[in-house]
Parts: structure tokens; sequence; C-alpha cells
């Protein structure tokens, strides 16, 4: 069944020509029937406003598509970074509009301005790239629950995602810490029992990680579900301080925060923290990332970079026999950060 729905794509994509309408019955998408009109109209919108980056067929590789990073999304992987469910689940329509209405900062999917009445069809049309939307229906949006923080205790928020970004959710396993090996080394303590003493030279940088996107599949394929990839992309998680985030928007910062680290980034590995951390961990954790975000083009980023990159962190040791308590601890011993912030 599954085979018959490829080939027909691949038909379709190859006989028809612009402005043809190929769909001449409806189809089940996402668990939903879509109508042929639907998909008809869906086609012509997307020929008009999606093609160029997303290709003729739905891979990704329109004209304009050459040498983006990030590449278009190939729509044939019915794989999505920012549908704010559970991956590998599918995206329900709602995310795609919020999609498509927000864009993706510092990407070249822009905001699209499309009409309302071009847009539902297009993302219809889009399912019928990949075999995936006929057999599976999309998983739910992740809640957001309510912020047991608030302005108010946001020192507190930030306090709390900072020890858990370093020490408990691994975020700088791929995304660069952002405290001095002294701090990582209480916090870790504090966390876990156990203080860490070994850091690596690269836990300032972010980490470059293979993707579960294609960029170039193995040639000579017949089915979708068969084709091995090639080439996958390969993408460097945001440093916080310094790189745009896709889907953070102007006056919901928190909010899209929290979504995003809920529920995890599909196909780029980053996990689903939604029940795996408590509430209130997850909420600290936007927090904390949005007061990194809040540094970007601001003087503190710089001292925070010079911090770190000083030699007097990088050579910053473990005293391994604690110092027999003097009367008053002076100065040089005490320590500098009490929170996030200064
Ligand atoms: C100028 C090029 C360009 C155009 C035109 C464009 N896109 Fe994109 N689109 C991109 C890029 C680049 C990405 C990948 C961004 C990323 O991986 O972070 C993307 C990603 C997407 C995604 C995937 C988001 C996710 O969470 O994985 C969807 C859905 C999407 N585009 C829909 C559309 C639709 C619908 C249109 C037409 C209305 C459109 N795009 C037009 C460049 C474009
Ligand atoms: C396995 C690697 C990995 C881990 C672990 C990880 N991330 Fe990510 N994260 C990524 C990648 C890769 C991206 C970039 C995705 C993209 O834009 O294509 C990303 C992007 C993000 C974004 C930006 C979203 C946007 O809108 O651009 C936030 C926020 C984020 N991560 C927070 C976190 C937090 C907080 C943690 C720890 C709880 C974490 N990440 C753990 C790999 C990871």
């Amino acid at each position: 069944m599954l085979r018959g729905f490829a080939l027909s794509i691949l038909l379709t994509g190859a006989v028809a020509g612009c402005g043809d309408h190929p769909f001449h019955q409806s189809m089940k998408l996402g668990g939903k029937e879509v109508s042929a009109e639907t998909l008809n109209h869906g086609r012509d919108g997307y020929q008009q406003y999606c093609r160029p980056c997303h290709g003729e067929n739905g891979d990704g590789k329109g004209y304009s598509s050459y040498g983006l990073r990030p590449p278009p999304r190939d729509f044939s992987q019915g794989l999505f970074k920012f549908g704010h469910v559970t991956a590998p689940a599918l995206p329900p329509d709602e995310e795609l509009i919020k999609i498509v209405r927000g864009g993706l900062h510092g990407t070249a999917m822009l905001k699209w301005d499309v009409p309302d009445g071009e847009l539902f069809p297009i993302l219809q049309y889009i399912k019928t790239f990949s075999p995936k939307w006929a057999a599976e229906e999309p998983g739910k949006p992740i809640e957001v629950s309510a912020d047991p923080f608030g302005e108010a205790k946001k020192t507190e928020a930030v306090v709390l995602g900072e020890k858990l970004y370093h020490a408990k959710a691994q975020c700088s396993g791929c995304h660069p810490a952002f405290v001095t090996h002294e701090k990582l080394n209480a916090l870790t303590k504090e966390m876990t029992g156990t203080a860490q003493t070994d850091f690596s030279a690269e836990m300032y940088v972010s980490q470059l990680k293979d993707s579960e996107y294609c960029l170039e599949w193995k040639a000579g394929w017949k089915k979708i579900e068969d084709r091995e990839c090639a080439k996958v992309v390969k993408i460097l998680p945001p440093n916080f301080t310094r790189d745009k985030l896709r889907t953070v928007h102007e006056g919901t910062e928190l909010t899209d925060l929290y979504r995003t680290i809920a529920s995890g980034i599909g196909g780029a590995n980053m996990p689903t923290w939604k029940g795996a951390l408590k509430e209130d961990e997850l909420w600290g954790l936007a927090y904390y990332v949005r007061s990194l975000a809040e540094m970007r083009d601001t003087a503190e980023a710089g001292k925070l970079a010079s911090l770190l990159g000083d030699p007097a962190n990088a050579s910053w040791k473990p005293s391994v026999t604690p110092p027999p308590a003097p009367p008053a601890p002076p100065p040089p011993g005490a320590k500098p950060n009490k929170g996030g912030k200064e």
C-alpha cells in the first residue's frame, strides 16, 4: 500500500506540469481525509511560495536551495524539528502554521506572508510528499504548564536552570557550557554528590552533530522507505549568548523556550525533556536560556566569554585537600558567582 503511495507521488511529480491539477481523489493524510480540490489548490500555492526552496518534489532541492545552510527541509522524510511534539511524531496543523507564520530566525525560512486561504491547502499538499503522513496521525503538541516563577522570582529560576543545564540535563554535552571550571566543579558536587574535576578543552564551544536529516540520498532507490542516506546534514547547536534562536519570538520568549526544551528537536537528537524533568525544572531551564539569550550583542556576553577564555580558568584545579578551616577565609577563596547573574 505504501509502495503504491510513494509511486503515485513520484509519477504525479514527474508528469504534472505547471498549472496541472493532478489529484483526482481525496487522500488520508495525518488521519484526516483531504479532498482532491484542496490538494490541487495547495499544489498551486506551493508552486508559487515554497517550491523555489523546497523543490518541485518536496525534496528540499528547489532552484534557490543550493548552498543554503541549514538546507530547506526535505518533506519526503516526514521529519520536523520544531513541531513541538515528541519526536519523531508528526506535527499537527496548528504547529505547521506557527512555523510558516513565525519563520525560523537565522535561516532562509522567513515569515511567509501566505494568505490564510492558501496556507491550509499548502500544508496539506506538503504531506503528500512523505508516506509517513498516510500512515500516521500527528502527535499532541507539548502542553505548557503554569510558570511557577514569574518575573518576581526569575533569579531563583535562573539559578536552578544554570545548575540543571550544566550538571543534570546534559545540555552542555552539545551546547557550550557557560560557567567557569570552578563553578562547574561546585555545581556537579551539589547536584550529583561528585564534583567534576576533568574539564574538556571543548566545553565552551558547540559540538557539531550529525542529524537524521539527509542532504543526499544514495542513487538508485525505488521506494522512499528504502532510501539510504549518502550525506547527512550536520548541525551546530546554538551558542545562546551569540546565535539567533529559530523559534524564539519577541514577547513570548519564555513560552517559546519552554516548548522547545520540553519537546526537544526532532531529527537533531535534542531529547524530549517533558516528563523526564519536573515542571519547575523545565521552566528554570527556559529562564536560564533566556538570560543567556538576553546577553546577545551586549558587553555582558563579551565579559562572560573573556572570563571563560581566561587562562586562569583553564588552569584552575580543584584543591585536593581542603584547607584546614582558617578562622576567616581570605577573599581569594571566596565564590565570585552567586548565580547566573552578577
Ligand atoms: C527561501 C527559501 C524557503 C522558502 C521559499 C520556504 N522555505 Fe520552508 N524552509 C527553508 C529552510 C532553509 C528550512 C530549514 C530550516 C531549519 O532547518 O532550521 C525550512 C523549513 C521548513 C519547514 C520545517 C520546519 C521544521 O520544524 O522542521 C516547513 C514546514 C517549511 N519550511 C514550510 C514551508 C512552506 C509551507 C513554504 C511556502 C509557504 C516554505 N517553507 C517556503 C527555506 C524556505
Ligand atoms: C544531543 C545534543 C543536544 C542536547 C543534549 C541538547 N541540545 Fe539543544 N539543540 C541541539 C541542536 C543540534 C540544536 C539546533 C537545532 C537546529 O536549529 O537545527 C539545538 C537547539 C536548541 C535551542 C534553540 C531552539 C531554537 O528555537 O532555535 C534551545 C533553546 C536548546 N537547544 C536548549 C537546550 C537545553 C536547555 C538543553 C538541555 C536540557 C539542550 N538544548 C540539550 C542539540 C542538543
